[in-house]
């Protein structure tokens, strides 16, 4: 099911790449920002895709950003827009840091490829990987995506068929609480036509 995604994302990076400035995460991405304790830092970025509009911010913003992506194709298209960024061609449920290495955690539009059952050991991960009084900001998949209260399955993007998952955002916030999480905010963003759940949470 995943290796199905990793070559869907490698077949359509071109695909993406054209339709990448429907999904404009300015305002997201500078409240997030804006949201830090440290005006610069170290931020990893999981699923980084083209390394836009995340890693295309945060290096204009002076942070060093390393990005994972499973796909190699999306990472060539990185090197080519951000070539500032440390890239890892790597499964983000595989990938290993130190604890305590990162300032700021993002997964824009990636997390909800995992199976939800995925979810609560990266969120250990990313507790780990975060510093103490770091942030982390991902995107969650809800009903007003896939009409369903928890979903795994198939939707269409972009004419493709893509796994996405996800449980309810309730569900979702008692388990970032029991990893140890703070979670700061939870709104609903409504970008290019699609409405997903914008989470940040924070390490106290
Ligand atoms: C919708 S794109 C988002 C890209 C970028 N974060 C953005 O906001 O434009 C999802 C990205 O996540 C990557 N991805 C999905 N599941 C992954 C996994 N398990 N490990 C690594 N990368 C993954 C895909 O290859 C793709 O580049």
């Amino acid at each position: 099911m995943t290796r199905n995604l990793q070559t869907i994302y490698d077949g359509f990076a071109k695909t993406y790449d054209e339709n990448r400035g429907l999904f404009d995460l300015s305002s997201v991405l500078s409240d997030f920002h804006q949201s830090l304790a440290k005006s610069g830092g170290e931020l990893l970025d999981l699923g980084c895709g083209a390394g836009e509009p995340v890693a295309r911010f945060f290096i204009d913003h002076h942070w060093q950003v390393t990005g994972v992506d499973f796909s190699a194709e999306m990472l060539k298209l990185a090197q080519h827009y951000v070539p500032q960024m440390k890239s890892l061609h790597a499964d983000i449920r595989e990938v290993l840091f130190d604890a305590e290495t990162f300032d700021a955690v993002s997964a824009s539009y990636s997390l909800f490829h995992l199976p939800y059952e995925d979810h609560a050991k990266l969120f250990e991960n990313i507790y780990s990987w975060l510093k103490p009084d770091g942030k982390a900001l991902f995107t969650y998949a809800t009903d007003d995506y896939t009409g369903q209260k928890e979903f795994s399955g198939y939707k269409e993007f972009m004419g493709q068929s893509l796994f996405y998952s996800h449980q309810t955002p309730e569900q979702l916030f008692s388990q970032l609480e029991s990893i140890g999480f703070d979670v700061e905010s939870a709104n609903k963003h409504s970008i290019g036509g699609e409405t997903f759940l914008w989470v940040t949470v924070h390490k106290k």
